[in-house]
């Protein structure tokens, strides 16, 4: 029985270590929805960058701007490119047929991509594309092999080329290891700058992915509050009316 629940357990393991990516360790990432100018920064990142081919059809502008604490006019103004409405979603300029046939497969909508792939996996993702010739689009990606998504923000992070490693296995075969990445063409930020670059943009989709969270949290401390009080004068009253009951 003991052996049986040792092998049960040592064979999970590795499953919960791995999930998501592959064989790649994933950088760790630690984001505040609250921090309105990240998530302002977040939202401009994600609209410039990422809207002209993914969408986030669960998320209306009226309240992103709400949420991120600006005007409707300063989101009509930086963060609308396309004339749509405030209250209409966050839909795609291309038609979906045409990103089909662009790209093999359609670009995933957004809206809950944080919640289904947690904020590391995002972190890690996009910033692991590295070149390769051999691919259409001249990329791969340590995390997602074969992507055919394009390294879109190449321009901020540079190129970077995947460093391997072989470590012969029992049988003599060489395995071969993602050890590290080296840039050998700086893009415009510094790897500091594209690091919180990409934090940034990961913050607004894990805002995005459960928008009425912020409010969920700051209404919980007062609703248990209540709770708490409710309580005590229940408990008073009780003991009031119970006096004289002998
Ligand atoms: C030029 C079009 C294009 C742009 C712009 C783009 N993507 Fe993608 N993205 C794709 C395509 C195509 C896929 C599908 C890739 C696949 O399944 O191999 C994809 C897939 C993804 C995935 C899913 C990965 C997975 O594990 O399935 C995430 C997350 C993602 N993109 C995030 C972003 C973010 C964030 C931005 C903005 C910084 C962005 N993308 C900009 C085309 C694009």
């Amino acid at each position: 029985m003991r052996t049986k629940l040792l092998v049960l357990l040592a064979a999970l393991v590795p499953a919960a270590a791995f999930s998501a990516g592959g064989e790649v360790a994933l950088d760790h990432v630690s984001v505040d929805a609250s921090n309105k100018p990240a998530l302002q920064r977040g939202a401009r990142n994600f609209v410039n960058y990422c809207l002209g081919c993914h969408s986030a059809k669960y998320v209306r502008y009226n309240r992103v701007a709400a949420d991120l604490g600006i005007s409707e006019q300063q989101m009509i103004d930086n963060l609308m490119f396309t004339g749509e409405r405030p209250h209409d979603t966050m839909r795609i300029g291309i038609d979906p047929e045409q990103a089909k046939r662009w790209f093999g497969v359609l670009p995933p909508d957004l809206s809950l991509i944080a919640r289904s792939r947690g904020t590391d996996y995002l972190y890690t993702f996009l910033r692991s594309f590295y070149a390769d010739p051999s691919k259409p689009t001249g990329v791969n990606n340590i995390v997602l092999p074969g992507t055919a998504m394009p390294h879109v923000l190449w321009n901020l992070q540079g190129v970077q080329q995947a460093v391997w490693e072989g470590h012969p296995d029992a049988q003599g075969n060489v395995q071969k290891h993602f050890k590290e990445f080296e840039l050998t063409t700086p893009g415009t930020m510094s790897p500091e700058e594209f690091d919180s670059f990409v934090r940034d943009t990961v913050t607004f989709l894990e805002y995005i992915g459960e928008p009425a969270r912020l409010q969920r949290e700051s209404l919980g401390f007062p609703v248990l509050a209540f709770l708490a009080f409710f309580t005590l004068l229940a408990w008073a009253l009780k003991k009031e009316y119970w006096k004289d009951v002998k």
